[in-house]
């Protein structure tokens, strides 16, 4: 196969382990791969050029896949943009931009996975801090506090007390000129969740994050630890439920184990590798690489099929 790598760093100096694991292994398959760093990808309209890289036209034709590791929080729209285009262009692109966009949006998130019946744990979006006193009514303190765009664990937030919910949440809607989701505390999951890797339609490996002394995050990224995790065939059917409904082929589902079953808080779509792989003992970068060259085989631009009509659905 020849496999393009849509990359949101500079340069390879910055390359995700995780990403750099994935050119690794396809090439110990033999597999050609091309990383396209996002920064020097072209976007071009009206010149039936489409897309480019260093300011060259890129050929569809030259490419099985287009695998996305959208590492990025700024801009997710605009960055969004820049898979769709190669989508437009006629590349088969996976994760395509429908799912990332929505990933990327805790808000869209909970909208899509409540809607089509995935449980959430009772979640409120605040735009407006006048209407706080009545929201925080809802809900038993602790609650939790978070940004829309966040990610490891940043932008996550616990108050202890009305009194101190207060000031933070009025400090964050006036810093992120926009609105932040209240939601009810799962404290029965001790500082753990369920990281559950979803590849199309199955389960390929999970762990259990850990939040370190004091945390309530369980994230890497604040000190989280790792242990292996069983999971519940409910637990499994989730996690794929929660990646389908989101339109993501590739993803990382977040799952709270709490007193009335797992509850999804969310799906991300640039699930890191390194971790997963050592906490599951699962070598998660072959995996991705299996599963991409079935989906080749499947829907391979280069063998001529035509794309099915809803990956070409603008
Ligand atoms: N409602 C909640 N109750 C208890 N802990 C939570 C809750 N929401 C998030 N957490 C903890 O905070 C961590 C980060 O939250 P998450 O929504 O996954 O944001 P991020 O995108 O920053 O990872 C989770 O992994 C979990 O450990
Ligand atoms: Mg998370």
């Amino acid at each position: 196969m020849r496999i393009g790598i849509l990359s949101f760093v500079a340069g390879p100096k910055k390359l995700a382990i995780g990403t750099k694991r994935i050119i690794r292994e396809a090439k110990s398959r033999g597999h050609k791969v091309k990383v396209f760093y996002s920064p020097y990808v072209g976007l071009e309209f009206g010149n039936g050029k489409k897309i480019t890289y260093q300011g060259i036209a890129i050929d569809p034709k030259k490419y099985d896949v287009i695998v996305v590791r959208p590492g990025f929080t700024q801009d997710p729209s605009i960055n969004a943009s820049i898979i769709k285009q190669f989508q437009l262009a006629g590349f088969y692109v996976l994760n395509g931009y429908i799912g990332v966009f929505r990933a990327k949006n805790k808000i869209r998130t909970l909208q899509m996975l409540d809607h089509f019946g995935v449980p959430v744990p009772k979640t409120l979006v605040v735009r407006d801090p006048q209407l706080l006193a009545q929201a925080s009514e809802e809900f038993l303190f602790p609650v939790i506090i978070k940004v829309i765009f966040g990610t490891h664990g940043k932008g996550v937030f616990i108050a202890e007390s009305k009194r101190s919910l207060k000031p933070i949440v009025e400090y964050l809607i006036a810093k992120e000129k926009g609105p932040v989701s209240l939601q009810e505390y799962i404290q029965e999951a001790k500082g753990c969740d369920l990281r559950v890797f979803v590849l199309g339609k199955k389960v390929v490996a999970t762990m259990m994050r850990v939040a370190k002394s004091g945390e309530f995050r369980a994230n890497f990224h604040q000190g989280g630890s790792v242990q292996v995790a069983d999971l519940s065939d409910e637990e499994k059917r989730i996690a794929i439920k929660a990646s389908q409904v989101m339109g993501l082929d590739i993803s990382g589902v977040d799952i709270l184990r709490t007193h009335k079953g797992p509850k999804v808080i969310e799906v991300n779509s640039n699930p890191g590798i390194e971790g997963i792989s050592k906490g599951s003992g699962v070598d998660v970068a072959a995996k991705i690489v299996t599963f991409i060259e079935h989906r080749v085989e499947k829907y391979g631009v280069r063998r001529k099929r035509p794309l099915p009509k809803r990956l070409m659905k603008e």
